[in-house]
């Protein structure tokens, strides 16, 4: 017995029984019956334990019950196990093709009626769209058959074992099997039938599968069909009511293609579709048409003859209660807002999503490179020894894997690329899947990202390359090399559309330099753009012991071995809110570019096929982010690819304050994923007249003092700042640290570019290393002048011989307070900083400082290599709402290029500050947050922040990039922060005053 079931478990066949050959999955009329509802469900430790549960009259009243489709770990709190995330390490001993003795088994049973009349059907077939990992079915105690492939659909003719009336459906699962050693991916381990249950009633002279190939040239379009029936579904019927097709086909062979004239195109920015039937007299099928050819020309990837560039994004399957289970409404509201933030293309790393998920992306408009399941990458560990991609005894799975995810979702205009998988070595395996595909699909190219010479797949692909790594592959640079390749391959690589499956790693708080990416894409026509590591966190929605709910990550489920918080690395946070990164995305890739010249723009148009007929531009003119004017702008319907000239408005300059210029392209109509007015594009334009810095006023009658006296609104005690505007205060205090994001916790090395990052060891560590978050300091001097007090301070850390001079000056200038703030580091600092800032605590009393109004980049938080989505402009927003809810706490909420500056309190203006260049132009950043970074950087969850007392404002002379170390590139050199000189200067003036 035990040997027979761990035989089976660890048996790479795909499946057994009566399972049925893969075809599309197709919107029918013929009967069907769902099975998702409640079902008993007992789970038992192992696969041992007796299949008696299967029997007709089997008694499952001890059971519980468990919905399909779900995962069993993420209901019953706890009472069916946790989940497990990994990224690349197998969580069960890496022993292929067996997996241990401890393996939860859910057995799940229900009844159903057969429906009245499906007598009369010639097959009945039970479809499962998902199961996760190894599943066997039984109907009425007769084992329909078994399969694996858990995000693949499953059909087994089950027309013998059903009976009129009632009937038993018995389902064992298996969360372990041969199948979890190629189901490696980066993501939560959630074993269950996820996906629909579905009987179906297959009619005589029905319709088994159809396929609609189309082309399109010029207004013209073609369908290529495949009609797969007996011969007694004949004759079958196309209608395209809307383009008056109506083809009847009497015999199969008489399925050729047809021409159509007068079709609009399909494209992500246009996706037109043609409702369709493929009719016989027994069933008919709904499908949507849409007219594209895909090609590749050269190095080039064309869809309807013109170059796509794919401002992706990898999307997962993920749901913070739900797990992989899909949700209609929230995977259709994801899709919209993915368009909203100008993202045009899908990958489905790493398996085939939801088959509903395509029909969305067909009408909503994305480019999908539709990915297999498939992932090997725990064999990396073992030099890739053992890897079933290259043993001939897995070939049979890999072209199952492959046959069901093309078969499934051929009809799909928005399918553009089949890629083979993800991170699974290579061999004979992949070749075998992509010849597959080759020979089944003539038309749409094989990527798969680990073939890196080149020798069985279409286009190139790279995954976080660096940006001259990338730029290496765009030119023909024969002396360069690419990765793994000799001279040849490189060239044969070359020669390819080149495409980025994964960039910009989006962990956390960050990624930096999108727009270096983008550069390159405008730069190289072989670069077609590429898919951003990842659309969303995977967080699972948890609660803390207190009660406090929070999105949990590997580790907070007790698991044996995890990857943390690698899981948490979308643009979007688990609970749908945009991260920054998604608004800087947004901007760097915004379809339009403006050039301004004087009192003209030039407009282009970087889409691929659509004009602008679909956008109006509103301008705007503001005085310190003050709106004085407002208008439209006469833009000509600009075509894609092409330039237009427009006049721009008179724009009033004034003679004391900023003067920007603001256009913004917005949607005329309503679309079905953003309504009229949606911004697409901005672009802003500064006129403001050059204004001479305020000097500050010499003075020399310097003399030591004790440092206790008054200037203006603010008091001072032993030359510290203890109270401004009537406020308890402290500081300013020297600010090095920044609570690490991600990215400065990575031991990465992926150092091209960037020779400031110290090989295998984190900048994080480095900073603490050199005491950057405990800094002490020595007060050197105390002097007094009339109405001004400076202080000289010695800031360093234990054990450490570095130091920082800070030179404080205070004077009262007019009914304003200047603060200077000359920061000067010692000699022998050698890696980079964090930031260069002073500190103020801001301590509740009896009115907190809650929020802040502010001149400068805003309202989103922004970094010096994500700068883009900020925009110039006068902003507000409460303390709050300025940090984001990474789901590891860190750094967050930097302001860039601050004017001025006013803390307030409830409706109390409480301090208005307001920020002075130095003398190379450059403006501090500031960020207001109820924790310090040593607070932020303690906790591991935002739950365990301690509660706060005090609200703390660092102005910053400058900040350190972000970069996307976690799985990528360190911050490009120009954005790195080296310890340098840098002089702060503030005017300030009291409150309060009523907002
Ligand atoms: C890639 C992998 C992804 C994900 C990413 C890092 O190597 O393909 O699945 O793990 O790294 O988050």
């Amino acid at each position: 017995m035990l040997s027979e079931l761990s035989a089976y478990v660890s048996d790479p066949a795909p499946g057994h029984g009566a399972l049925l050959p893969a075809r599309s999955w197709l919107h029918s009329d013929a009967a069907a019956l769902s099975l998702n509802g409640p079902w008993r469900f007992r789970l038992s430790p192992t696969a041992s334990v007796a299949a008696d549960f299967v029997a007709d009259d089997f008694s499952d009243d001890g059971w519980g019950t468990l919905a399909v489709p779900a995962h069993w770990v993420l209901e019953g709190d706890g009472a069916y196990g946790r989940p497990i995330y990994t990224n690349i390490q197998y969580p069960f001993p890496i022993d292929p093709p067996h997996v241990p003795d401890e393996n939860p088994t859910g057995d799940y049973r229900r009844r159903f009626d057969l429906p009245e009349g499906w007598s009369g059907a010639e097959r009945i077939v039970l479809r499962f769209d998902g199961v996760e990992s190894l599943f066997t079915v039984w109907v009425n105690g007769v084992e329909a058959g078994g399969a694996s492939g858990s995000r693949l659909a499953h059909e087994f003719d089950v027309t013998d074992a059903v009976r009129p009336g009632d009937n038993v459906v018995a389902v064992r699962v298996h969360q372990w099997s041969a199948a979890s050693y190629v189901e490696d991916q980066d993501q939560w381990w959630l074993p269950g039938i996820f996906r629909d249950v579905t009987l179906l009633a297959r009619p005589a002279g029905g319709i088994e599968d159809v396929w609609l190939r189309t082309g399109y040239t010029a207004g013209q379009g073609r369908i290529d069909p495949e009609v797969t029936a007996d011969a007694s579904a004949f004759p079958v019927t196309l209608r395209i009511p809307e383009l008056g097709v109506e083809q009847v086909w009497a015999t199969a062979a008489e399925v050729v293609p047809l021409e159509v004239a007068g079709v609009e195109p399909w494209s992500a920015e246009e996706p037109r579709l043609y409702e369709a039937t493929v009719s016989s007299a027994a069933e008919s099928i709904a499908l949507r048409v849409g007219f594209r050819t895909v090609e590749i020309r050269g190095d080039q990837f064309l869809v309807n003859g013109r170059r796509v560039v794919f401002h992706g994004v990898n999307r997962h399957e993920a749901h913070p209660e739900r797990g992989r289970v899909f949700d209609e409404r929230h995977a259709r509201e994801d899709l919209a807002r993915m368009k909203r933030f100008n993202v045009n293309a899908i990958r489905t790393s790493h398996y085939p999503p939801h088959p509903r998920l395509l029909d969305l992306a067909d009408e909503l408009g994305f480019w999908v490179v539709l990915e297999c399941d498939l992932e090997t990458h725990g064999f990396d560990k073992v030099g890739w020894v053992g890897n079933p991609s290259d043993d001939p005894a897995w070939r049979p799975a890999y072209l199952d894997r492959i046959q069901r995810t093309v078969e499934r979702d051929k009809n799909h205009p928005s399918v553009v690329i089949w890629s083979l998988g993800n991170e699974a070595g290579t061999g004979s395996n992949l070749a075998a899947m992509s010849a597959w595909v080759h020979a089944r699909d003539a038309e749409r190219p094989v990527h798969y990202e680990g073939d890196h010479t080149g020798e069985y797949t279409d286009v190139y692909s790279l995954m976080y390359p660096t940006v001259p790594e990338a730029e290496r592959v765009c030119t023909d640079d024969a002396s360069s090399t690419l990765l793994d390749c000799t001279p040849a391959q490189s060239a044969r690589q070359r020669g390819k559309p080149f495409l980025l499956c994964e960039y910009a790693h989006a962990m956390g708080n960050g990624p930096g330099a999108f727009d270096q990416y983008e550069a390159l894409v405008h730069e190289y026509p072989r670069l077609h753009g590429g898919f951003v590591w990842e659309w969303r966190d995977h967080g699972l929605l948890a609660t803390a012991s207190d009660g406090t709910p929070y999105y949990a990550y590997g580790g907070d489920f007790g698991e044996v071995v995890h990857d943390g918080n690698f899981v948490m690395d979308g643009m979007l946070l688990s609970d749908d809110v945009p991260t920054p990164s998604l608004h800087e995305f947004k901007a760097v890739v915004q379809p339009l570019r403006f050039a301004f010249d004087g009192e003209k723009a030039a407009i282009t148009n970087l889409r691929h096929s659509a004009d602008t007929s679909d956008l109006r531009f509103l301008w705007r003119v503001e005085h310190d982010g003050v709106s004085v004017d407002s208008g439209e702008l006469d833009v000509p319907v600009v075509a894609a690819g092409e330039s237009g000239r427009v006049t721009l408005p008179r724009v009033a300059v004034s003679p004391d304050a900023e003067t920007w210029l603001t256009i913004d392209a917005v949607l005329a109509t309503d679309t079905t994923w953003a309504a009229e007015g949606h911004v697409v594009a901005t672009a802003q334009y500064d006129h403001s007249v050059r204004r001479p810095v305020p000097r500050a006023r010499p003075r020399a009658d310097w003399r030591p003092g004790d440092g206790t006296l008054t200037l203006g609104i603010a008091d001072f005690a032993g030359g510290s700042l203890t109270r401004l505007a009537g406020r308890a205060v402290t500081g300013p205090r020297l600010e090095l640290f920044r609570a690490p994001t991600d990215n400065d916790e990575s031991p990465g090395d992926r150092l091209e570019g960037s020779d400031d990052s110290v090989a295998g060891v984190s900048s994080a560590d480095l900073w603490r290393r050199d005491g950057l978050d405990r800094l002490t300091s020595r007060r050197v001097t105390v002097e007094h002048a009339t109405d001004a007090l400076r202080t000289v301070d010695k800031v360093s850390a234990a054990d450490s011989a570095l130091s920082v001079t800070v030179e404080t000056i205070w004077s009262v200038e007019g009914d304003e307070l200047e603060l200077r703030v000359e920061i000067e580091p010692s000699s022998g600092w050698r890696t980079v900083w964090p930031r260069i800032g002073v500190h103020f605590g801001l301590p509740d009393g009896t009115a907190p400082v809650d929020g802040a109004e502010w001149f400068g980049l805003g309202p989103f938080e922004s970094y010096p290599d994500s700068l883009h989505a900020a925009r110039t402009g006068l902003f507000a927003a409460p303390v709050g709402e300025l940090s984001v809810d990474y789901a590891r706490p860190q750094e967050t909420g930097h302001r860039s290029q601050l004017r001025h500056l006013t803390l307030t309190s409830g409706a109390d203006r409480v301090v208005r500050i307001t920020a002075l260049p130095d003398t190379q132009g450059r403006r501090p950043g500031f960020t207001l947050s109820r924790h310090t970074p040593q607070q932020i950087a303690e906790a591991r969850h935002p739950f365990e922040l301690p509660d706060s007392t005090t609200s703390h404002l660092i102005i910053d002379a400058a900040q350190h990039g972000l970069g996307s170390r976690a799985c990528g590139p360190d911050v490009w050199p120009e954005f790195a922060l080296r310890p340098e000189a840098r002089t702060l200067r503030l005017r300030i003036t009291g409150g309060p005053t009523t907002t």
